[in-house]
């Protein structure tokens, strides 16, 4: 009992504060301590896989392989479109100066939800010299930009070429792979118009 008493006497005496307060203020402080700290991962633990997520989710039981880009040759804006990251099973493309990238990889950014999610499935050639999110802005149209917006938009570029696979190419809707392939079938169907043509 006199060892209980001596400490309090000597916490008061030394921090000015009655036990009671005393004792509050360190619980808090060891709570925000161990919250604070609970937000940051060590850099030895870093690199570690998730043990924890090993045991308890079949993903980590058995981890995919990362997927490999698929190429898709030439496509349209509007076929572009449905590689906005709405279908998990689809790659997340995105399209500068007309050449496409594979930015899976970089779902955090452009995936549902992600900072730069506007840009997904789209041709953002604009946008990006502009250093523009409108909507408006969110296209391959080059025309009336500066120099110096250019430049900004190589740069860009050259980040793509650098980060992501390059997948395909941009066409104008009427010139696909598809549809030459229609075009030649229905020329060759109709051999009497070519000889109409030819004459
Ligand atoms: C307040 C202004 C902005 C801040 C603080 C900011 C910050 C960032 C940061 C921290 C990254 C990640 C960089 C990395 O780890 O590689 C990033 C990436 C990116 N930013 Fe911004 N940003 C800003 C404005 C913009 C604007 C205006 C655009 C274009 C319209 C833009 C387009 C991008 C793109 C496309 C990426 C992803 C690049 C990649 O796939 O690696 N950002 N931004």
């Amino acid at each position: 009992m006199g060892f209980y008493t001596t400490v309090m006497e000597e916490i008061t005496l030394y921090s000015g504060l009655s036990p009671t307060a005393f004792f509050t203020i360190l619980a808090m402080m060891v709570v925000v301590y161990r919250t604070v700290s609970a937000m940051f991962v060590s850099p030895q633990d870093y690199n570690k896989p998730p043990v924890v997520l090993a045991r308890s989710h079949p993903q980590f039981d058995h981890p995919q392989p990362p997927r490999q880009p698929v190429q898709l040759g030439q496509i349209t804006d509007w076929e572009l479109r449905s590689y906005d990251g709405s279908d998990p099973d689809k790659p997340l493309l995105i399209a500068i100066k007309g050449q496409i990238y594979d930015v899976s990889s970089g779902r955090n950014f452009y995936g549902p939800g992600g900072p730069y999610a506007m840009f997904a499935g789209k041709e953002c050639s604009r946008a990006l010299a502009l250093l523009s999110f409108k909507p408006e802005d969110i296209n391959g149209n080059l025309e009336g930009l500066e120099e110096s917006e250019l430049t900004i938009l190589d740069d860009w570029e050259f980040k793509f070429i650098e980060k992501y696979p390059k997948v395909g190419q941009l066409v104008p809707e009427q010139r696909t792979r598809q549809n030459e392939v229609n075009e030649q079938i229905q020329d060759n169907l109709d051999p009497n118009e070519c000889k109409e043509e030819t004459k």
